[in-house]
């Protein structure tokens, strides 16, 4: 059977895409479509076409292995072209989620119907790239800038009923889908509709080329967060063609702009970041065949910051949840969190008062463990302290069912001695979340020694259901994220000493790409937290001690390593701070000198990347991957430098090495010597990804 068919329903010729799983528009399919459209516009006794697809969905968009090899002949827009101005309707059947490609393609019908629960959108921009064959061109045109330039900027799709109000889609269709455009297709020719070539609609762009200001206004609004990213810029002068240059010559730009986004450092960064999510989820052990276990309702333990969160997290699924309490009065005040928390994102519009309602229902709260007893999955989140977490441990194995799922979301502690305190390791592991944790994605899922595939298989499954990147990780202390934070965090400290001041460090990682530096986070998460785990470990930190000691907690008192103006979050320069670390720096004896940008960012990143060397030998993380998809969704690190391990094989792992082993014998610190696997490596003139993709990498 061929990817692309041709078949007639009387004088309508049906086209039929049948790619599984997603009609990806591979060359074949490309190549398919020409041959049946062109036989199609052919053929006299055919007076109207249908494009449709087979299994879950339309066109889900382009075959992305492909934009690593040279583009091949017929380019999707010859294809568009080629539909666009056949002289008989064209309609487009969409069902589940016609993007990207798949959607230009429908731009370029004469009229689009679409199945209800279908989703459109142009996600290109996700991969560092801009939508290459028309898109940024009809789209505009057919239901206007304010409209378009956001669903090309966000690349976010949306729902048919949204797709039908903006005029990107003419009908949405109930009833056994292919018949019913069929019929829609017969509607068109009885009433003799006048083909609607997208290309040559003016009437939504003209007021906006009279006013360029509200273009300018449109762009500044929906381009946000967006710093240090190519691929936003090309889409707005994309679109903005649209109203300068005829399509031709637009379409012309557009596509050498694609090409230059597509041989781009950024867009291959995104697009190895789309795989490496994509592999994450395969998990060694864990074979098709372990099914995760049924979750119904969920517990969370402790009403803090995190376990508020959490709670969230499971009520926003549909998930009801306990949450418990040691007393009424810290349990109060963790619902008011969650109700106020809630209240700012109705104020703000991002969720009806309504599903508000609706979510709050879902959290009980309350001071008595036994309402666990139905609990399917646990998560514990109480103060990070070991003798506590077994204690609670022990009470969950007698309150909860046998088969229920016990996780803490311990940022530090040994999971497999938590697991001990249990009757039933095997039904123990950590989900590790990120603050805040309703909002960040990732999800760290640390696997125990004695943990139970199943069970595994459960976190990472309830981890998608509630909206996160589940990636698993081994035991140790700060499992892979914390752990490679702290050597970035040790070498911070020691610049300190040596001569930059705070705003140099932070500098020089947001202008890397990071939304903020270690300090300037020290403060947002409060410096009385790591104070307080330093003092329960018998450790010391020359600067941070001393700030906490002054009583500097970060935000939450208004100074830590900046100063906060009375409800500003905009850290400022403190010469306080300046006088205190000089001081620091004279009692160790050091003459304090300038540290570039270029030294602060190696020595904040290599021992990083050492560390991630160190953890990939360990087995802590299985794959170089999963450690950059862990620093991308959990820590802000640039999706568009691709995460660390990516980052340390565009740098060479070899002048890595070197720089390391020169940082590493100033310091005299043992950990920063380059670590067995990176030696290795960078001996081979291999990169990490050679780990993964050896014959590509070596190649
Ligand atoms: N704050 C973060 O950024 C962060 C991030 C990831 C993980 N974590 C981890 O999450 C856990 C909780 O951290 P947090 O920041 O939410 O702390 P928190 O101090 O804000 O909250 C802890 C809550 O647990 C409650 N509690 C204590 N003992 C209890 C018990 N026996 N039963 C029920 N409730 C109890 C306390 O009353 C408190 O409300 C810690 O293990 C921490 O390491 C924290």
């Amino acid at each position: 059977m061929s990817v692309v068919e041709l078949c007639r329903e009387d004088e309508i010729a049906v086209v039929l895409v049948d790619n599984p799983p997603v009609n990806a528009l591979k060359h074949e399919v490309r190549v398919g479509l020409l041959n049946a459209f062109s036989q199609a516009r052919d053929d006299p006794e055919i007076a109207a076409i249908v494009l449709t697809c087979a299994g879950r969905t339309f066109i889900a968009g382009a075959d992305i292995t492909e934009f690593d090899k040279p583009p091949k002949s017929p380019h999707l827009s010859e294809v568009i072209a080629l539909i666009e101005t056949i002289q008989k309707p064209v309609v487009a059947a969409i069902h589940g989620t016609a993007l990207g490609g798949g959607f230009e393609i429908a731009l370029g019908c004469h009229f689009r119907v679409a199945a209800p629960g279908t989703r459109v959108g142009l996600p290109e921009i996700k991969l560092g790239l801009i939508p290459g064959a028309g898109g940024t061109q009809r789209l505009p045109r057919l239901i206007g800038i304010e409209k378009a330039l956001p669903m090309i900027l966000s690349g976010n799709p949306v729902g048919a009923k949204e797709a039908l109000q903006y005029g990107a889609i003419d009908s949405i269709l109930d009833g056994e889908f292919t018949p019913a455009a069929v019929e829609f297709a017969r509607k068109v020719l009885r009433e003799k509709r006048p083909l609607r070539r997208v290309r040559d609609i003016d009437e939504k762009l003209a007021p906006i080329r009279e006013d360029p200001a509200k273009f300018e206004e449109i762009a500044a609004a929906s381009s946000k967060r967006t710093r240090g990213l190519h691929a936003p810029a090309a889409a707005i002068e994309a679109v903005r063609w649209s109203l300068e240059v005829p399509f031709e010559e637009a379409e012309r730009r557009v596509r050498s702009a694609f090409q230059e986004l597509r041989q781009g450092e950024q867009s291959k960064a995104q697009r190895y970041v789309f795989f490496a999510e994509r592999e994450a989820a395969k998990v060694p052990g864990v074979t098709a065949g372990v099914r995760p276990r049924e979750i119904a309702r969920a517990g969370v333990i402790g009403a803090g910051t995190m376990g508020g969160g959490i709670a969230m997290c499971f009520a926003n699924a549909g998930i009801p949840v306990t949450l418990i309490e040691t007393g009424e009065e810290p349990l109060g005040r963790g619902l008011d969190t969650i109700a106020k928390n809630y209240r700012n994102t109705v104020k703000r519009g991002g969720l009806a008062a309504d599903e508000m309602e609706r979510r709050l229902g879902r959290i009980a709260g309350s001071t008595e463990f036994e309402r666990l007893a139905d609990a399917d999955i646990v998560v514990e989140a109480v103060f990070e302290e070991m003798e506590l977490k077994k204690r609670v441990f022990g009470d969950l194995d007698r309150v909860t069912k046998p088969d229920a799922v016990l996780a803490t979301n311990t940022s530090y502690l040994d999971v497999d001695a938590i697991g001990q305190s249990t009757k039933r390791p095997q039904a123990v592991l950590g989900m590790h979340f990120f603050s805040p944790a309703n909002v960040m994605r990732l999800l760290e899922v640390v696997r125990g020694k004695e943990t139970a595939p199943d069970v595994l298989a459960t976190a990472i499954a309830v981890g998608r259901r509630i909206g996160k990147v589940p990636v698993v990780v081994g035991v140790c202390h700060g499992f892979v994220g914390n752990r490679m934070l702290r050597a970035r965090g040790i070498e911070a400290e020691r610049m300190l000493l040596e001569g930059a001041l705070p705003q140099d460090i932070d500098g020089a990682i947001v202008e890397f790409g990071f939304p903020m530096g270690p300090f300037a986070m020290g403060d947002l998460a409060g410096l009385d937290v790591g104070w307080r785990m330093r003092k329960a470990q018998g450790l010391k930190s020359e600067i941070a001690d001393r700030l906490c000691e002054a009583g500097r907690f970060g935000q939450k008192t208004g100074k830590g390593f900046y100063l906060y103006e009375a409800g500003s979050r905009t850290p400022r320069p403190d010469p306080e701070v300046e006088k205190l670390i000089a001081e620091a720096s004279a009692r160790h004896g050091i003459a304090r000198r300038s540290i570039d940008r270029r030294e602060i960012l190696e020595r904040l990143l290599y021992p990083m990347i050492n560390e991630g060397a160190r953890i990939l030998e360990e087995g802590v993380a299985a794959r170089p991957g999963d450690i950059d998809i862990i620093w991308i969704y959990g820590y802000g690190w640039p999706v568009w430098r691709g995460g660390p391990m990516f980052y340390a094989d565009q740098v060479g792992l070899a002048a890595i090495r070197d720089r390391l082993a020169e940082i590493a014998a100033r310091a005299k610190d043992a950990r920063l010597e380059p670590a067995p696997l990176l030696e290795r490596l960078a001996s081979e003139r291999r990169g990490f990804a050679s780990l993964t993709e050896p014959a590509r990498a070596r190649a």
